[in-house]
């Protein structure tokens, strides 16, 4: 595995590979779990170069975010990276990535007003952003991504469509703990006890598809049964929104009609976990429950 730390360098190296070789990128902010290294097995599997980038990039923090506290553990991932078959894995330097005076950025507005970008309101611009700079540094065939930041993909997906981006993007399955918490690096931020409710999480997701399957159509009744799991099975958090949107706009629908995402964010003392579920109108809690377990 080459380790490259110049974004130049990263350009030069790809720009070659990419002659006669197939490059998949794994974009990443590190500390790396299970759900980053399906990504790599997957793009492993489906490439020829495995091209995992690691960079807590700044500009999708906002102030007051957890920027300096995001967790890290450079070496543990080196290992797990060369571990999982990646040829290149990318660290750039401290500053290395946005000039002194950086001024372009990438917006995808209609899709990242909502949801998360509801309290992050410079989070999608700076992924954004930050996945362009990547796409033209790696030049990638593909690019894989985790269903876990549904919003994210969707922006990305929109992107690179609206911009002719000469990159395929691949959605992935979000893997979970066995009791159902998606994984995620601010997992790490829970307390014990937090921990040990964190899996109503989902369990809430899957009993809202259930009421679905069962003919309930309604938004504000699945908003009304939604709050009412949380606050008996996850009294330590505090909800941030569950929305019922459309898979590709991703903007809340009126009633359940055709297939919708539903998708949560949650406050749990220092950390703020989400997760989604797609819910297909002819598929019931069960296959949902299937279909998503990683
Ligand atoms: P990060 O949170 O490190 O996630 C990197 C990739 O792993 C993303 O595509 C994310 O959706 C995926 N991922 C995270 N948890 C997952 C899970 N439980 N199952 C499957 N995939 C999962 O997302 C980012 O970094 C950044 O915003 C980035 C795209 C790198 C831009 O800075």
């Amino acid at each position: 595995m080459k380790m490259i730390t110049r974004p130049d360098a990263l350009q030069q190296t790809c720009l070659e590979c990419k002659k006669n070789k197939r490059i998949g990128l794994v974009p990443t902010m590190g500390y790396f779990h299970e759900g980053h290294l399906s990504l790599m097995d997957w793009t492993r599997k489906h490439c020829d170069v495995l091209v995992v980038s690691l960079f807590v990039n700044p500009s999708q923090f906002g102030p007051g975010e957890d920027l300096a506290a995001y967790p890290r553990d450079k070496e543990r991932d080196i290992r797990l990276a060369r571990e999982h078959g990646a040829d290149i894995l990318f660290i750039p330097q401290a500053g290395s990535m946005y000039a002194a005076n950086h001024a372009t950025w990438v917006e995808v507005p209609e899709l990242a007003k909502g949801l998360c970008g509801r309290t992050r309101p410079v989070h999608f611009r700076g992924v954004a952003t930050v996945v362009t700079k990547l796409f033209n540094l790696v030049q990638p065939e593909v690019a894989v991504f985790g269903e876990k930041d549904r919003q994210q993909l969707a922006i990305i997906k929109r992107m690179v469509r609206d911009l002719n981006m000469p990159v395929r993007v691949e959605g992935r399955p979000i893997v979970r703990e066995s009791d159902g918490l998606a994984l995620s690096s601010r997992n790490a931020y829970l307390t014990p006890e937090e921990r040990a409710q964190a899996p109503a999480l989902y369990a809430g997701l899957c009993a809202a598809s259930g009421w679905i399957a069962n003919g309930m159509r309604g938004i504000s009744e699945l908003l009304a049964g939604i709050t009412a799991y949380y606050a008996e099975h996850l009294p330590a958090g505090r909800l941030d929104y569950f929305e019922v949107v459309d898979p590709e706009s991703m903007q809340p629908v009126h009633m359940v009609e055709d297939a919708v995402i539903l998708a949560v964010a949650m406050r749990m003392g220092r950390a703020r976990l989400i997760d989604n579920i797609l819910v297909e109108s002819s598929v019931g809690s069960a296959g949902e429950r299937k279909g998503e377990k990683g």
